[in-house]
Formats: C-alpha cells, sequence, structure tokens
C-alpha cells in the first residue's frame, strides 16, 4: 500500500561537495584553472604491479566471496603484521567495498543485532558518514565533543547515549583536523560500557608525529579496525578495504554482510593484494605528502593563514582569520583559484576552519605559489 501523501519520507540533504560547485566555477576562471584541494581523492599513481594484476586475474566470471578471498585476508593480515605490529588471524577479518559503504552500512547492521539500541556516537568534527550512517539507519547520531588537539573527548560521552549506543567511531588520524586519539583509552572506554568501538585507521600510513597506531594493540575484544587501499595506495577508485577485530562482531557483520550481496570484485581482490604486500609505495607517498603540507602552509603563511602541521593525515585545517570559513573559502576560490572544503562539512565546532587536501600535484601547488607571488 502507498504511504498517505503527507507522510514525511527521508529526504537526503544535499551532498557536501555539491555545494562548491560555484566556488569551483570562479576558480576555473583562473589561467591554470582550479587547483581543487576539496576533496580527499588521491591524484597519485598506485603501484603498476596493482594495476596489471587487475587485468590478469582471470577472475570476472565466477562470484567473489563476500568476505574476501584467503589470499586477500591473509594480505591486510601480513600488513597489519608489518607495519602495525599487530597479529589478526584471517577468520577475523573481512572485507568490505572501501570503507564508506561499511560505514554507512554499519549502524543499520548493528541495529539488526541490538535492536533495543539506537544512537550511533561518533566525533563531532569528522567524515560526515559517521553521521549519515545514524540517519540512513533511522538512529540517533550522538556527536562526541573533541578537545583542543581535535582528540575525541570519551569523558564528555553522558551515560544514558552511551546505554543507548550501538557504536562509538573514533579516527585516527582524524579527517579532517589530522588529531590522534588515545586509542587504549577508546578501547577501554567500549569494553566499560559495553559499546562496541570501531575504529577507522584509513590514513594510519600518514601518521607523523611518532608511530602508527591500531585500536587492535588493546587487544580485539569489543573492538573493530577498519582499513582502505584507498589512501594507502592511491586506490579509492577501484573499492577495496577490511574490518578486523573482535572475532563475534566480525563474524556477525561477515554473515550480514554475505546476506546482503557485498562483494569486492574478483579482480579487485587480486589486485588488493599485491597492494598489501608492498610498502614501498607507501614510502613515496609518505613523502610525497608531507612535501606538499609543508609547502601548502609556507603558501599559506604567506597569506597570512598560519596553521600546524597536522599529527597524521594529509589535511590542512587552518582556521579563518576572522572565523568565517565560507567567506574564506570564496576569497582563495575567487583570488587564488584554490578550492578547500569550509569546516562545517564536518560539524559545527569545525565552522570556523577550512580544509585543504593536499591531493594536486606538486605542480598545481607550485602554480598556487606563483599565483600567491604576483
Ligand atoms: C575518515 C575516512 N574514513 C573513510 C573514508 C572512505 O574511504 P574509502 O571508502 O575510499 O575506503 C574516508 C574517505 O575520505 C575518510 O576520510
Amino acid at each position: 500500500m502507498m504511504p498517505p501523501a503527507d507522510s514525511a519520507g527521508f529526504e537526503p540533504p544535499p551532498y557536501p561537495y555539491d555545494r562548491l560547485v560555484p566556488l569551483r566555477e570562479a576558480a576555473q576562471r583562473h589561467e591554470g584553472g582550479c587547483v581543487d584541494l576539496s576533496i580527499g581523492t588521491p591524484c597519485d599513481p598506485p603501484p603498476a604491479a596493482v594495476v596489471a594484476a587487475l587485468g590478469a586475474s582471470d577472475l570476472e566470471r565466477s562470484y567473489p566471496l563476500s568476505v574476501g578471498s584467503d589470499a586477500y585476508r591473509r594480505a591486510a593480515c601480513a600488513w597489519m603484521q608489518r607495519r602495525l605490529g599487530v597479529t589478526v588471524e584471517p577468520e577475523h577479518v573481512g572485507a568490505c567495498v572501501g570503507t564508506k559503504e561499511l560505514v554507512a552500512g554499519l549502524p543499520h547492521w548493528l541495529r539488526l543485532r541490538a535492536p533495543h539500541r539506537d544512537t550511533v556516537l561518533y566525533p563531532a568534527v569528522s567524515y560526515p558518514s559517521y553521521e549519515m550512517g545514524a540517519i540512513l539507519a533511522g538512529a540517533r547520531a550522538v556527536p562526541v565533543p573533541m578537545d583542543a588537539q581535535w582528540r575525541i573527548d570519551l569523558d564528555a560521552i553522558d551515560d544514558a547515549d552511551a546505554a543507548r549506543a550501538l557504536c562509538l567511531w573514533v579516527n585516527t588520524p582524524g579527517n579532517p583536523a589530522g588529531g590522534l586519539d588515545d586509542l587504549g583509552a577508546a578501547a577501554a572506554w567500549g569494553r566499560a560500557h559495553d559499546v562496541p568501538v570501531f575504529s577507522d585507521e584509513c590514513y594510519v600510513e600518514f601518521t607523523w608525529d611518532g608511530p602508527r597506531h591500531t585500536i587492535l594493540e588493546h587487544g580485539s575484544a569489543g573492538v573493530v579496525a577498519v582499513h582502505s587501499l584507498s589512501k594507502r595506495s592511491n586506490l579509492a577508485g577501484v573499492r577495496a578495504g577490511v574490518f578486523a577485530g573482535d572475532p563475534d562482531l566480525v563474524h556477525y557483520l561477515r554473515e550480514v554482510r554475505k546476506h546482503a550481496g557485498f562483494m569486492v570484485p574478483g579482480p579487485v581482490q587480486a589486485a588488493a593484494v599485491v597492494a598489501w604486500g608492498d610498502d614501498e609505495h607507501v614510502e613515496d607517498q609518505r613523502t610525497r605528502y608531507h612535501q606538499r603540507l609543508v609547502r601548502l602552509r609556507e603558501i599559506l603563511a604567506e597569506l597570512d593563514i598560519p596553521c600546524d602541521l597536522p599529527g597524521g593525515g594529509f589535511y590542512l585545517w587552518p582556521e579563518a582569520p576572522d572565523g568565517d570559513a565560507w567567506a574564506l573559502a570564496r576569497r582563495l576560490a575567487e583570488d587564488l583559484g584554490v578550492l578547500g572544503s569550509p569546516g562545517e562539512f564536518y560539524g559545527a565546532a569545525g565552522a570556523r576552519h577550512l580544509r585543504l587536501a593536499v591531493v594536486a600535484p606538486d605542480a598545481a601547488i607550485e602554480l598556487l605559489a606563483e599565483r600567491v607571488a604576483r
């Protein structure tokens, strides 16, 4: 039966980056075009061997395993062992089609598992899909305040919200502000409150302050780490990630996702094995991003826009001199042809800041420097 015409159905809000179209047009008018630092989409090449593996897998015909092939999960485990120092069994890993679909779908699946709970806790200034996943599941999205270093403030979580929580999201290094959370504290908080903690670690390879950390260093009980090849290996276009950790949670998600038909395509799984297996390209990418962060910071300093280098990730997060990030975004687009993302996209508490992703080639960043010099 059709619902009554006046029932209020879900109306998708404008997609944040669609709101930048007028600014992109203004930036595009500059000679040399727009230097687009708005979306965190990689511009550098993935390793040639990974691209070759996509074409040579011979895995097009049959359905791929939803949980990920043995080789896919083993390669991810070997990477976690090498780069993060943790031992994870392949049975405690599942594949995801990039991590955004997992982030956006998770509250729905966790609600099926715990129907009496209805709340998603997530950092107040963060990747918008944590909130959107809650909204899409008809759950309550409750932002958790952050401290002055853009770390999640676990003490600020209300006990009543914790009692209703399907999960707590943490993201370190954090998008957009580059903060580094205490993941041991997050795991302990989750265990103390009986709330699963999902740790989005997709920027872990680009940790600048101190060693790389995963929540799995603190045991797997009640916690799940989420990893992606999008940023690590410049493979956002092929869609490959994993979730790993608590055996019961991972088992549940693997089973539900199998029924729902989530599958990383076979050729992508084969290519991902090659990508997880190589660290040299990641070291090259680390050098590129770090150099660009330093260079862009110098350019901003010439414009009297000071900012710190992030603890991790590939974003600068300057505060607008007068606190109006939309005005700063407009000024930069119109005067210099560079596009950033107003911090409001990541939560009201970020509204005074602008996010600039160093995902443009070095030549584009130098073009920006030339425009500033003129
Ligand atoms: C914090 C965070 N998590 C997850 C994602 C999703 O990445 P993907 O779906 O490509 O794995 C992004 C992408 O920008 C991100 O910034």
